[in-house]
């Protein structure tokens, strides 16, 4: 295994709506953390997985992992971010690829994992999957005026798992100044390549209710 990847973990979830840190929610009976972290150590090029916990739950979190894939956990940070940081700042010497991934993308496919980490080994410095915007995205002003309608054509919405050579990541959040909700947008800071590989509709962001009854939806078909 070549690989490390980090899980940010740590936040409250407030789009969920009230309950426990969003990767502790249940789905299927299981924390969405589980889910996540199950798909993530079956793919077999990974060799090392940093969770970053809400600070609270860090001992829960490991009880909680132990018995799923052996990881490390390490109290995260008031922004995603930081969380992001104190998880890379925790990999050991050895794995030259690092993938970041959002505990929050529960259902997504190991395959997806193993094609982001195989563009990074691939030679890309650094590695988003994305998808096409299906819906019309106009660009309106401070009180909800349409401004105009922007080409989606040139626009992609983009997923985790985000792969990067170790080096890249490292040299991204050294020189990072404030905080952004991805990191392959600290890559494009330093002026590095960021390449484009094809994205899934199962690495979905569990975000709002919607998105959970949507998991809970599609765990359940998957098992009929
Ligand atoms: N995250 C983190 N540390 C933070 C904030 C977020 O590790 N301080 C993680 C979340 O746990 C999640 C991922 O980053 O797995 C994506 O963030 P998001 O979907 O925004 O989750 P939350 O911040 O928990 O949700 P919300 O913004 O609705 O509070
Ligand atoms: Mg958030």
């Amino acid at each position: 295994g070549d690989v490390a990847v980090l899980v940010p973990a740590a936040g409250a979830g407030v789009r969920l709506g009230p309950g426990r840190p969003k990767a502790l929610r249940l789905l299927a009976g299981e924390p969405l953390l589980v889910h996540a972290v199950r798909r993530i150590a079956f793919v077999p090029s990974v060799r090392t997985v940093v969770v970053a916990a809400p600070a609270d739950e860090v001992d829960a979190v490991r009880e909680l992992l132990a018995p799923v894939a052996p990881v490390q956990v390490v109290p995260g940070g008031a922004e995603r971010q930081a969380s992001v940081a104190a998880a890379l700042a925790a990999v050991p010497a050895g794995p030259e690829i690092v993938l970041v991934h959002d505990a929050a993308r529960a259902l997504t496919p190991p395959m997806l994992i193993d094609s982001v980490a195989a563009a990074v080994r691939a030679g890309a410095a650094a590695v988003v999957p994305v998808l096409p915007i299906a819906d019309t995205v106009k660009e309106v002003t401070g009180d909800d005026v349409v401004l105009r309608t922007v080409d989606r054509s040139r626009l992609r919405a983009v997923q985790t798992p985000q792969g990067f050579r170790r080096s890249v990541l490292a040299a991204a959040h050294a020189a990072a100044a404030d905080p952004l909700t991805d990191d392959a947008g600290l890559v494009e800071q330093l002026g590095e390549p960021v390449t484009c590989v094809p994205g899934s509709e199962h690495a979905f962001k569990i975000t709002r209710p919607f998105d959970l009854s949507l998991a809970e939806h599609l765990l359940a078909e998957a098992r009929r």
